[in-house]
């Protein structure tokens, strides 16, 4: 499975004032998806795929990327609880509710943002493996290799990208900047603004 290298577009798009840099801009976003899309398609013939989105996120993601998939789609969504102080992860993921539909026997993708410590989807695979799916694959927008605490590798990947906290498309910090359409490194001075505790 080819995963898309950064391109020099990246850094030719306007850049939010509160970014100090681009890491992948909207169009490369876009360009990306359209391709992933494609490549769910192809790998799941015509099997119906149940869908299982991280959120909050993985929203945009999901939502951007299952216009470009043709099968027929079940979706759900699972909430995970907070298990990071600012950009560090601290302790273990907690899943919080529970999923609307059955599992059992269905072909389910989990969608997730970003794969960093590797501690979310792990537990998450494991849960979702205990309804005896007919399979479980993977789906990530970004992948921060470099950061692994626990073995763990997406099936689909959007971006591999380097050890850095990112916000925008999805991804917050302390909730803020999930609406930008591009994906970037805050600047520093941002990075543990006290009024935000
Ligand atoms: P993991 O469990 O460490 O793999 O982390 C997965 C979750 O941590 C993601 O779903 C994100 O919510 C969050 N996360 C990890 N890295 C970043 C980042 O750079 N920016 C924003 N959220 C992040
Ligand atoms: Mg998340």
């Amino acid at each position: 499975m080819p995963i898309e290298k950064l391109t020099s577009s990246a850094s030719s798009v306007a850049v939010h004032a509160d970014l100090d840099s681009v890491l992948v801009s909207e169009f490369d976003i876009k360009k990306r998806i359209k391709k992933l899309g494609a490549e769910i398609t192809a790998l799941y013939g015509q099997e119906e795929i149940t869908i299982v989105a991280v959120i909050n996120g993985a929203i945009l993601f999901t939502a951007d990327l299952i216009r470009h998939i043709e099968n027929p789609i079940r979706l759900d969504c699972i909430r995970i609880s907070s298990y990071r102080n600012d950009t560090k992860s601290v302790g273990k993921p907690q899943v919080l509710g529970h999923l609307s539909l059955d599992l059992a026997n269905r072909h389910v993708l989990l969608i997730d943002d970003i794969l960093d410590t590797g501690k979310t989807l792990s537990m998450l695979v494991s849960m979702i493996q205990k309804m005896h799916p007919a399979t479980v694959r993977t789906c990530v927008l970004l992948d921060k290799r470099g950061r692994r605490e626990v073995e763990f590798e997406a099936d689909l990947v959007g971006f591999q990208i380097p050890d850095k906290f990112v916000v925008g498309y999805g991804l917050d910090f302390a909730e803020r900047y999930r609406n930008l359409p591009c994906i970037g490194v805050l600047k520093p001075h941002l990075q543990n603004p006290p009024e935000w505790a």
